[in-house]
């Protein structure tokens, strides 16, 4: 089914974001039929560019960041032609009378695309309001971060919330657009098999491991004032550890869900100044070989401030203080720069609990569930079977029960996580956006943390890039018998 028609205004069209990931989405989009027959995209910006000139600029953005063997030149080009251009200084109310006459009527949806700094939000929705552009039908999607902790987060959403209702809100975390992360509420909510499991009685241990190789790809001046916890930790890692870890919803509603997944940011342990040296590890890299090349350390990257102590690595060893994750950690890392683009959830289950095998053997003696975003996403079920072969007896032998989703359902393209989150937008689904309430209560978790980094004094600790992050992150899970799983 497609969605009705709509009109998209993109605000920051000619940005990185728009650049790397929206306009390759519309694309898929569209070339996918999904795009409804008469939709059509305003791209906004500052830069006096005449149309001709910014679809060069998008046609080559496709050209870059589409898949070669789905990128399609005259797919692209009538694409393109649903993309018009304004120049338009965001701040200046007059100048949103035009958007108006782009509307032509307003017969089509409105979905508005802040794809900017947050501090535009506010006035971006004043100046729209201002125009009587939008309705209380306007969609209107954001970007993280929404602030940089809680107060100011709460001086954006007010901004907002003075203009728009919560329903017309659409938060984006892309990490909830990621195939395998909606497959995490399948996963659990249609199998009994699983559910019955899900808690302190048969999990030890949750692992969640979000890598990547690359470093800040030249976005220093974003990233150094955020660092790897706001950049991602406060958003796409608690989403992940909260689909995990929430209770059933009682149907897919956007609002049962995120009930749900509020209760879990609020039941987490607050991180007091001392529990900082065993719960919390923070890393910046050094110069090292990535992948193969020898690359420069976070205080070398262009337009970087020598003595920034900005983390481009965190562990983290979270406790849910609930009936159902009592006593289970969820062990969590992130980094730039680590030796691989992995993306992975690994549920650790408790031993059985009378082991009659070879003593040897007993560190083999827990089943795991591993849940892979990046790469090939799937799911692997490690369960112990028999080894093969008279002379072996009763040795165990740890085997996967294996489910690469590209290999066992032949479905062709997974799509982008944008592409997703922007189909939903299109059909008005808000269940996989982020309320403001969530954003608040990660928001007031994280800053805790960050605020004993600046009142402890104590530097990040450093890694040379390409390596798994400062060995005090694996001595934090060596603490309690553990390490971070390895693939054997
Ligand atoms: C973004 C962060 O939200 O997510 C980036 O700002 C990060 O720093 C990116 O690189 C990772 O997303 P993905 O989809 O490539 O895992």
């Amino acid at each position: 089914s497609t969605a009705t028609p709509c009109d998209i205004m993109l605000f920051g069209a000619l940005g990185n974001l728009a650049r790397r990931k929206l306009i390759p989405a519309f694309y898929q989009l569209d070339r996918a039929g999904l795009l409804a027959e008469g939709s059509r995209i305003l791209a906004l910006a500052r830069r006096n560019l005449d149309i001709a000139a910014v679809h060069r600029q998008l046609l080559g953005a496709l050209e870059e960041f589409v898949n070669p063997e789905e990128f399609d030149r005259s797919a692209a080009e009538g694409f393109l032609q649903r993309v018009d251009y304004q120049i338009l200084d965001f701040n200046n109310t007059e100048d949103f009378q035009v958007l108006n006459t782009w509307r032509d009527g307003a017969r089509n949806e409105l979905i508005v695309y802040m794809a900017c700094p947050p501090a535009m939000y506010g006035v971006i929705g004043r100046n729209l309001h201002a125009v009587s552009c939008c309705t209380e039908r306007t969609r209107v999607v954001v970007e993280k971060p929404i602030g940089h902790d809680l107060e100011s987060s709460r001086v954006i959403n007010d901004e907002l919330g003075a203009i728009y209702k919560e329903s017309q809100l659409f938060r984006i975390d892309h990490y909830l657009g990621k195939e395998t992360v909606q497959n995490l509420i399948a996963l659990r909510f249609a199998n009994n098999l699983f559910a019955s499991q899900w808690d302190q009685n048969h999990i030890s241990h949750v692992e969640i491991t979000v890598a990547e190789s690359v470093g800040i790809e030249g976005r220093w001046g974003y990233f150094d004032k955020a660092g790897q916890v706001r950049d991602m930790i406060q958003n796409h890692m608690l989403q992940l550890l909260c689909l995990i870890a929430m209770d059933p919803p009682s149907d897919l509603s956007a609002d049962s869900i995120r009930d749900e997944k509020v209760k879990v940011l609020k039941a987490l342990r607050k991180v007091t100044p001392d529990m900082m040296a065993n719960y919390v590890v923070r890393g910046q890299y050094t110069a090292g070989t990535s992948t193969g090349v020898l690359v420069p350390g976070y205080l070398e990257e262009e337009g970087a401030n020598k003595r920034s102590e900005t983390e481009t690595f965190v562990a983290l060893k979270v406790e849910i203080d609930n009936w159902r994750w009592s006593g289970v950690p969820f062990y969590i890392r992130t980094g730039k720069r680590l030796p691989e683009k992995l993306s992975q959830i690994i549920i650790h289950f408790k031993p059985a609990p009378h082991y009659i095998f070879d003593p040897d053997q007993r560190h083999l003696a827990n089943n795991k569930l591993i849940i892979r975003l990046e790469p090939d996403e799937g799911m692997s079920l490690r369960i112990l079977t028999k080894d093969q072969g008279l002379h072996k007896g009763m040795r165990l032998r740890q085997g996967p029960l294996e489910l690469t989703f590209s290999e066992t359902f032949d479905a062709g393209r997974i799509p982008d996580a944008y592409e997703r989150l922007l189909w939903e937008v299109m059909k008005g689904n808000q269940y996989l956006f982020v309320r403001r309430d969530e954003v608040e209560h990660a928001w007031r978790w994280v800053d805790r943390i960050i605020q004993n980094w600046n009142e402890g004094g104590e530097p990040p600790k450093r890694y040379a890039a390409g390596t798994w992050g400062p060995v005090a992150s694996i001595a934090m899970i060596t603490r309690d018998g553990r390490s971070w799983y390895e693939d054997a």
